[in-house]
């Protein structure tokens, strides 16, 4: 049977470490288009047209352009809400924090936070496909871009690709098995590994919460989940949280 959040205040009393997974549903209120939209499109494409390796090699010219363009609308979005208010958490949560996230853009550190890491990579980053060291870029990124550090002419987005391995992986795995609490929010839970954090955490002991517009496919392994947009329930929850 399903615990209800807020467990206990005594388990509140003793709560030290939170583990947050954000995705597209917190970008939503800012502007940027969730994945799974209408039609399953993102942006105008399959995702497997614009986020697998075999695109890349395919069709370089079509995966460069799409993170172009996707780069170049950071610029016209800011945080929101829900940003905002899990930067104040990292801000005065004196416990641990970890605010992992699948997002590419750059919205959670543009809003302050900072204890947060990106597993599937960056809209403001490059990485050599020979290298694979990983550098800050902006402006366009046109494919045969020379690395730096090894001058092969081999820059790509630096964005994880389905069937390549999320970042910080074990970062991640370590923080889930110390938490008291993992909070999931603005994630459909189609995507893996993510789609399987709110079993890791449940297994090693944390209370679950999901916050999302509806529910995700994996609701049903939450202990509580809560519908609405990001925007007023992240500041609510965060409010609570900090009492
Ligand atoms: P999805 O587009 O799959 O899911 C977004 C979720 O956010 C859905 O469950 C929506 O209901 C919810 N949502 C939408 N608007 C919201 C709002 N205002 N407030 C709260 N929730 C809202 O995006 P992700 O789950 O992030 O991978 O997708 C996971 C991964 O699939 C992405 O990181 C990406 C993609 O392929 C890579 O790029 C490697």
């Amino acid at each position: 049977m399903p615990l209800s959040f807020p467990r206990p205040a005594i388990y509140i009393l003793h709560m030290r470490n939170i583990v947050i997974l954000t995705g597209a549903g917190i970008s939503a209120e800012s502007g940027i288009a969730t994945f799974r939209g209408p039609g399953g499109l993102w942006e105008g494409h399959r995702v497997e047209d614009v986020c697998t390796p075999e695109a890349l090699a395919r069709d370089a010219a079509l995966v460069h352009r799409f993170y172009d363009l996707r780069r170049a609308a950071l610029e016209t979005v800011v945080p929101n809400a829900a940003h905002q208010a899990l930067a104040r958490l990292d801000r005065e949560w004196a416990g641990e924090l970890l605010i992992v996230t699948q997002n590419v853009d750059d919205l959670h550190e543009r809003a302050g936070a900072r204890r947060m890491l990106h597993m599937h990579g960056e809209l403001r980053s490059a990485l050599c496909a020979n290298c694979e060291e990983r550098r800050s870029w902006a402006g366009t990124l046109p494919p045969g871009s020379v690395c730096p550090a090894c001058g092969a002419a081999a820059l790509r987005p630096d964005i994880v690709f389905f069937g390549e391995m999320p970042y910080q992986m074990e970062r991640i795995e370590a923080a889930l098995a110390q938490a008291d609490l993992f909070v999931s929010i603005g994630t459909s839970g189609a995507v893996y590994p993510a789609a399987g954090f709110v079993r890791l955490a449940s297994h090693y002991g944390a209370a679950t919460l999901e916050l999302n517009l509806e529910r995700s496919e994996g609701s049903a392994w939450f202990e509580e989940t809560r519908l609405g947009p990001a925007g007023v329930l992240v500041p609510a929850w965060v409010d609570a949280v900090l009492g």
